[in-house]
């Protein structure tokens, strides 16, 4: 007999709240609870029985934490279904449980690295591709990711700086958006989307010195100007789950912070979704010694707010006694009920509990899906040097070297978070200048052995050295104390730099790494980073002038590591009054090797004629900045136009340029366009001495190619008033 939470006509609150009314309390500490795949392989009768008994209400696709290092088992639809049927047919009330896997950026398409998509400035673009890995993932019976990762990350050395958009806070939002809709489309219950998870809440980026899990100390302006805008930006896009990090802030573990996710996330942002915890976030707590056991871990992260316990059994175990004991009340567990249930609703699986066992052969690298994967893989690759117009490569009687340790590599193209993806579908460096120019000569030589590359690059008359890092050496848990290239590689441009011949270098890898020797020998460095499964063709169609290169940098290029942390929204330092030639560093510039946002293109670009459309602002009112690009080259190509505000004068210091807007613009030769960018009223705010706050007094507005944007506009604002969002009551200040 069907019941009112089966009835899809009525309202998602109404299902939520029949079917909580119908729950015993072991059934509820189920929906809490997450169980990993091996439980099953390990055991798979008593795994169903525990289906049949409601004692989990989702899975994980994944063996161990970190799974991204560890990439082993492979997702059957037809297991899925299995497990499901028991679930929805044998347990009582016939909740189907929700999959969940690691789909970070790809699939069996898989795309370059979250950073490495910030290259390409495109959030369009990457939305669209999302779709595409959302269908396939999808496809497989998955329902549930744990991405976009949103940390903002100011220290390379940090292994998963490839999951993040780099340094910026307005970048990572764009981006934030994108992924989430990409992810869950028009709808979460179309067959094609998946719920999106914002990760790691919050801070998890900013790990002392770089070490993965390390403590985190963030000031609450930072943390409400730089860490927390890409997590509103995911809330604002609809994001249906959040993941509380393993960080400690300041002393208060966030999977333990009721200041933080009930606080901050659901009351004053209203998120009404569901907070899981990261694999193990629960039990660490008593790790980090601010709960005495496992049991005063689950207290405290229910307390917080964390809705369901990944893969750990600290609710199983112990939010029943908890409850007899009048340690937690049963409204908290009713809420984490209520929200997991709801993600349950949107997501469709009452009415689609079964995937198509199918469906996948269709969906799997469909040819829109590889496009898109390949247009990004170009978009994102940053042209760093090009002297005297080595590149683009004349496409015929050439005799072309491809070597180094990347010329041939497939798999490292994937990334460290690809759980998925297969090595036989990478096309490499090497197939894709084969398959794009047929008419060169192509020599080659395999990675090993330096003399044998040197000899290759005598018989050639230009080189393609492909360099860089393995993805073994990026992801979690695996950070460098050395922002430098794998052992051999300086020596290795180096002496094929010494051969006199004109030399490009691709570096590929997850993290900006200088090279002293390719900033030597180099007459051209593309920086590839871990482009995906077309990551050659993109790497050949550059190259060969088929494209202009047109990524830019998500994150500064520092010089060496001691510069770190160095990003570009850097505040003022008071006593550049008195020292004008004052050096940071007796044996080192203060300048980054290649600063946030720069890139050439093939062509060069000019911007003349800014026009604000206001000398004086009211707070309502869009700033408008208008000015003239034009394409002073000889090749179409693609500029990103950049935006930057200054505020001389605030209630706290400020950065000294904050990116505000850009654009992607592509101009025929001599072509000029007029090009507007907004600054609206919401990026006029900021946050400082626990309010937010409206920008106010004279605001400066840079516009250029890159984070030292010259062309310059001066317009007053209005005076200051504390600010909040459209719709929100305030920014619940008890909370901050
Ligand atoms: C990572 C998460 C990931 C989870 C599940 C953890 O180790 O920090 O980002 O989603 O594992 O694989």
């Amino acid at each position: 007999m069907s019941t009112p939470y089966q009835d899809a006509t009525l309202p998602i609150e109404e299902r939520v709240q029949d079917l909580l009314s119908r729950m015993t309390l072991a059934e509820k500490i189920g929906q809490l609870c997450q169980t990993p795949m091996l439980e099953f392989e390990a055991n798979r009768e008593a795994y169903l029985e525990g289906v049949r008994q409601g004692r989990w209400g989702s899975r994980i696709l994944a063996d161990t934490a970190w799974a991204g290092n560890a990439p082993g088992l492979t997702v059957d639809p037809s297991t899925l279904n299995e497990i499901q049927r028991v679930a929805v047919e044998e347990s009582r009330l016939g909740i189907p449980l929700i999959v969940a896997r690691d789909v970070i950026y790809g699939q069996q398409t898989v795309l370059p690295i979250p950073l490495a998509q910030a290259a390409s400035w495109n959030p369009q673009l990457v939305q669209e591709a999302y779709r595409g890995i959302a269908r396939e993932a999808a496809s497989l019976g998955i329902h549930w990711t744990f991405a976009p990762m949103l940390d903002i990350v100011r220290d390379p050395r940090w292994g998963r700086v490839i999951e993040s958009s780099g340094e910026d806070p307005y970048l990572s939002s764009q981006f934030a958006r994108a992924v989430v809709n990409g992810f869950q489309g028009e709808s979460l219950s179309d067959a094609e989307s998946l719920l999106a998870c914002a990760k790691h809440f919050v801070g998890y980026g900013a790990a002392e010195g770089g070490r993965d899990y390390d403590t985190t100390e963030i000031t609450d302006n930072t943390l409400h100007n730089v860490y927390l805008p890409p997590f509103k930006a995911a809330l604002e896009a609809g994001v249906g789950s959040l993941m509380s990090g393993f960080n400690d802030l300041g002393g208060e573990p966030v999977s333990g912070s009721r200041r933080l996710i009930r606080g901050w996330l659901k009351e004053s942002q209203g998120f009404d979704g569901l907070v899981v915890s990261d694999w193990g976030s629960i039990s660490d707590l008593a790790y980090f010694g601010v709960s005495r056991d496992a049991a005063g871990a689950a207290a405290m992260a229910l307390k917080a707010g964390v809705d369901m316990a990944m893969t750990n059994e600290a609710y199983e175990d112990h939010l029943a006694n908890l409850l007899d004991a009048g340690d937690i009340d049963i409204e908290a567990i009713n809420d984490s009920v209520c929200r997991v249930l709801r993600a349950k609703f949107r997501v469709g699986l009452f009415e689609s509990p079964y995937v198509d066992e199918q469906r996948h052969l269709d969906v799997m690298r469909r040819e829109d899906h590889v496009a898109m994967a390949q247009h990004l893989a170009e978009q994102s690759m940053v042209l760093l040097k090009n002297r005297q117009q080595t590149l683009p490569l004349v496409r015929t009687g050439l005799k072309v070297a491809v070597i180094g340790p990347h010329a041939h590599s497939k798999r490292q193209h994937l990334g460290s978070w690809c759980l998925d993806g297969k090595a036989e579908d990478v096309t490499s460096i090497y197939e894709g200048l084969i398959a794009a120019a047929p008419e060169l000569e192509i020599l080659t030589e395999p990675a090993d052995f330096s003399d044998d590359m040197v000899e290759c690059a005598r018989r050639a008359d230009v080189v393609i050295l492909c360099v860089g890092e393995s993805h073994r050496r990026t992801g979690e848990a695996r950070n460098i104390a050395e922002l430098a290239l794998p052992a051999g590689q300086e020596q290795l441009i180096t002496a094929i730099g010494k051969t006199g011949k004109p030399l490009v270098v691709v570096q590929c890898g997850g993290r900006p790494i200088p090279s002293p020797a390719a900033e030597q020998y180099a007459d051209a460095l593309l920086f590839a980073w871990q482009a995906g499964t077309e990551t050659g063709h993109a790497v050949a169609r550059i190259l060969l002038g088929y494209v202009s290169p047109s990524g830019r940098l998500p994150i500064t290029m520092p010089r060496t590591t001691g510069q770190v942390p160095i990003y570009y929204g850097r505040k003022p330092i008071g006593k550049m009054r008195d020292f004008q030639d004052y050096q940071p560093y007796k044996d080192e510039s203060a300048e980054p090797l290649y600063p946030f946002g720069f890139g050439l293109t093939y062509s060069q670009f000019s911007y003349k004629n800014l026009h604000l459309s206001h000398q004086q602002l009211d707070s309502s009112e869009n700033l408008s900045v208008t000015f003239e690009l034009t394409n002073e080259g000889a090749v179409t190509a693609t500029e990103v136009a950049q935006c930057y505000v200054r505020l001389p004068v605030a209630e706290t210091t400020r950065p000294t340029r904050e990116l505000k807007d850009f654009a992607r613009i592509t101009l025929k030769p001599g072509e000029t366009r007029t090009i507007t960018l907004q600054i609206s009223p919401e990026k006029r705010t900021y946050f400082a001495l626990g309010k937010q706050q409206d920008f106010d007094g004279q605001l400066e507005v840079f516009v250029g190619g890159d984070c030292n944007a010259k062309l310059q506009g001066l317009c007053e604002l209005p005076p200051g008033r504390e600010w909040h969002a459209p719709g929100q009551t305030g920014c619940a200040d008890h909370w901050l």
